[in-house]
């Protein structure tokens, strides 16, 4: 059923319970793809949801209105998540699309427009639709060229698309009915809002001008209670503060780069640095991207294999080398047999993302590390805790 936000402001999106990957991001507690519906003079839904979810969103609206009675649909942001459902509910209701001018060239090349009607916006823009306004504030790459938001000034909600979003499949839709939407947020900024991290305190700025009730994302739960927490968080994660954390990301093909990764863990510990260890074969990459986040150490191991990476390491490394996390201090390990080659690939990564790449001997092995090895690493665990 439509959920009821507000008094004739109803949630209408759908939830995709077994989602779990969504362009590189492992999303292991699914996702939701929020559409809204506003009821007064003119109803006016706001973004719609992936295509294969159509009917599950169709149905949610014949809960609160008929589809052909809709005026307008607004576009907030093009990515296939949202833009979708587009073509079918257009051909239904022939509503006109309130969205930006790059949005509408971003519609052009994705879907056949050429019969669809437009009312083009830029920020600070309003429209009246009876006895509402609503606003519009473009939010370029946050988290394409073309994002914009809504806001609504008389039910104080501002419509967020995908800032503030986080990918959970719930039947919980507000913040205080569940107890992991923040760490589920903070998932989702690491693996999605990274890259843009330095656009975010201006875009929470403008939403400080706000007077707030609601900010409804276009995925997972909608923040009630914790508004403010949520923003205070958003600066936290585009911010360059770092804890006093390793992580430790490696493959390992007969455990002797898992040996040395362990090595250096313990040197850590002992000098009370909070270590987290990942095996990326047996981790979601994005979980580790997670605790990157605010890592002041970033240590990745890979055995050789064929003068290259391990292709679990490879995958993680291209996958954190796009999402540019702020400056760590980093190491290299392996182990290999005859050529050393995959350390040079881990410090090339470095070297792209600006990280200060520490060199010890004891980083690399051949085939497998001996006891005395192991205790350079150990040693170098602790050196490392010093700078
Ligand atoms: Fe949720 Fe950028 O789409």
């Amino acid at each position: 059923m439509a959920v009821v936000l507000k008094d004739n402001v109803y949630w209408v999106g759908a939830i995709d319970w077994n989602i779990r990957e969504f362009h590189g991001y492992e999303t292991k507690n699914g996702s939701s793809y929020n559409s809204y519906i506003i009821m007064d003079e003119k109803v006016v839904l706001i973004d719609t949801v992936k295509k294969y979810m159509f009917d599950e969103f169709y149905n949610r609206i014949k809960k609160v209105v008929d589809p052909e009675k809709i005026d307008y649909i607004v576009v907030n942001h093009v990515e296939m998540d949202h833009s979708g459902s587009l073509e079918k509910i257009i051909e239904i209701s022939k509503a006109t699309i309130i969205t930006n001018a790059k949005a509408k060239e971003h519609l052009e090349l994705h879907y056949d427009t050429k019969d669809w009607e437009y009312l083009l916006v830029d920020t600070g823009d309003s429209l009246n639709i009876g006895s509402r306004n609503l606003t519009f504030v473009k939010t370029p790459m946050l988290h394409w060229p073309d994002n914009m938001v809504t806001y609504c000034p008389e039910d104080k909600i501002l419509f967020s698309n995908d800032a503030f979003g986080q990918h959970i499949a719930s039947s919980e839709r507000f913040d205080f009915e569940i107890d992991y939407a923040i760490e589920s947020a903070k998932e989702y900024f690491a693996n999605i809002l990274l890259p843009y991290r330095t656009l975010i305190p201006n875009a929470v700025k403008t939403v400080d001008t706000l007077e707030l009730d609601l900010i409804c994302p276009s995925h997972g739960i909608i923040w009630k209670e914790d508004i403010s927490k949520i923003k205070e968080k958003y600066l936290e994660f585009a911010s360059n503060n770092i804890s006093e954390k390793a992580v430790i990301v490696y493959d390992t093909m007969y455990k002797s780069t898992e040996k040395i990764g362990l090595s250096i863990a313990e040197g850590l510990m002992d000098s009370n640095i909070e270590v987290k260890i990942f095996k990326i074969s047996e981790t979601p990459i994005s979980k580790i991207i997670t605790e990157i986040l605010d890592a002041k150490y970033v240590l990745v191991g890979s055995p050789t294999l064929n003068i290259n990476l391990y292709p679990e390491v490879a995958r993680f490394l291209k996958y954190m080398e796009g999402l540019k996390p702020n400056k760590k201090i980093a190491a290299a390990f392996g182990s290999y047999g005859w050529a050393e080659s995959a350390t040079k690939h881990i410090k090339n990564t470095f070297d792209i993302l600006s990280f200060d790449t520490v060199e010890d001997e004891c980083l690399t092995c051949r085939f497998v590390p001996d006891e005395e090895h192991l205790e350079k690493c150990h040693e170098f665990g602790k050196k490392l805790a010093k700078m």
